[in-house]
């Protein structure tokens, strides 16, 4: 291995670029951020206390406050949490806040994996190796409701799809860094993939890049 790996993953919602970004990390002994909690933890902020979310000065301030060290997923991950995150990811203050915590994450000690929506193309744009993972809007819709259901939960197959289709489009259709497969990105459809198929499709892709940069 090189001897410092940044690894820059996006894509949409329950693409799988989650897992893949854990088990990349895991496989290479870098740490991994997971940069949809940064967003979370700005939107449960400020829903605590019961504050607005389109007040881009508050969210601002709140976002120069994220510690990196203490995203807790099990709290941050709610729906609401999630909707949330999408608005106030919209607002350029927040993000400039949260793309300089997040380069320095990336910056600091041996590399890292980080997985978001704007990490090739803004946070990292010159990470070693970049993936886009994707999936079409109906089989992310399908493994969410799983989980979901898998959980004891309950929910509505046909609500998860609009949800889904509504977060893209604000993610996609966003003037201030939207998704979007960086240009020297390697895609991954995990559409007719289970999780198995895709970590040795991407890890297939960092091998290469990474030993020909050695070579
Ligand atoms: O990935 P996750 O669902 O946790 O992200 C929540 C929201 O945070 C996304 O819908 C997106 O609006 C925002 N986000 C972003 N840029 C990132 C990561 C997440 O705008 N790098």
């Amino acid at each position: 291995m090189a001897d410092r790996l940044v690894i820059a993953i996006d894509g949409p919602a329950a693409s799988g670029k989650g897992t893949l970004a854990r088990r990349l990390a895991a496989h290479y002994g870098l740490p991994h951020l997971d940069t949809g909690l940064t967003y979370r933890a700005v939107a449960h902020a400020l829903l605590q206390v019961g504050l607005p979310l389109d007040s881009e000065a508050l969210a601002a301030e709140v976002a120069t406050s994220i510690n990196l060290g203490a995203l807790d997923r099990d709290i941050l991950s709610t729906h609401e949490v999630g909707e949330a995150a999408s608005k106030v990811a919209v607002m350029s203050s927040v993000r400039k806040a949260l793309v300089e915590a997040q380069r320095k994450f990336a910056e600091s000690g041996k590399g890292a994996v980080l997985d978001g929506r704007d990490i090739g193309t803004v946070v990292c744009p010159n990470a070693d190796v970049k993936l886009y993972v994707t999936a079409t809007p109906q089989v992310r819709a399908r493994r969410r409701h799983e989980e979901i259901l898998s959980k004891g939960g309950t929910a509505e197959y046909a609500e998860i799809l609009a949800d889904i289709k509504r977060r893209d489009e604000r993610d996609m259709n966003r003037a201030d860094s939207p998704l979007k497969p960086a240009e020297d990105a390697h895609l991954i459809d995990t559409s007719e993939m289970d999780i198995e198929s895709a970590f040795h499709a991407a890890l297939e892709h960092v091998e290469s890049v990474t030993s020909a940069k050695q070579a």
